[in-house]
């Protein structure tokens, strides 16, 4: 699959990681927050590279299709989101995100996601958001993105020990 760049009011561009985003990567994965409700750590410059290059092998093989958030004027990335299991004619594909502290409660998440959700709904029919059900922030976010509330997942530990809940948002007809 060809790379691809979103523009996105106000003045956020999407773009594929790069190799030099590894400071950005390691600095947002500082966060308690991210440690918290992300699946997947990322605590060293090892860890870090390996992620990026499966950013990369995702953009190659169309099934994982993540993308850094930048400002105007900054080049350096204040979030992340992935469009995961992006498979031709697949029934349903995953949204992912984060925004890194500093640039949080100013909508970046929201206006990110929407843009990756239109695009990728042109894929795929059906996109989930997965989120645990204290973090009401992803919550937030879901709302603000037309992602309705479908289900809520029972723990699942060790690796989900809480409650989750399935948002959906679906291709317009
Ligand atoms: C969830 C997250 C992506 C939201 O990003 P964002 O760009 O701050 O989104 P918004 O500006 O729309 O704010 C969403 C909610 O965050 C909370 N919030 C507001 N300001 C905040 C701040 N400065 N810091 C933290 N959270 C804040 C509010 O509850 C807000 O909802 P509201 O608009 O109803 O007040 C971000 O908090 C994050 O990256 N968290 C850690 C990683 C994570 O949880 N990712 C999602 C996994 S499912």
């Amino acid at each position: 699959m060809t790379t691809i760049i979103l523009s996105v009011d106000p003045g956020l561009t999407l773009r594929p990681w790069r190799d030099e985003d590894l400071p950005s990567l390691l600095a947002a994965h500082r966060d308690p927050a991210m440690k918290r409700w992300l699946a997947s750590r990322i605590e060293d410059p090892e860890q870090g590279r390996a992620w990026l290059a499966a950013q990369e092998a995702g953009w190659a093989d169309g099934t994982r299709c993540s993308f850094a958030v930048v400002e105007a004027g900054n080049p350096s990335p204040i979030g992340h989101v992935v469009a995961k299991r992006l498979r031709p004619g697949a029934a349903s594909a995953e949204i992912g995100y984060w925004v890194s502290v500093e640039a949080r409660g100013r909508g970046i998440a929201p206006s990110a996601v929407s843009a990756v959700a239109e695009w990728a709904l042109r894929r795929v029919a059906r996109l989930q958001l997965l989120h645990d059900v204290g973090n009401h922030a992803s919550c937030r976010v879901a709302e603000k993105t037309g992602f309705a509330l479908e289900s809520v997942l029972p723990p699942h530990p060790p690796r989900y020990p809480d409650e989750a809940h399935v948002h959906v948002r679906t291709a317009a007809i």
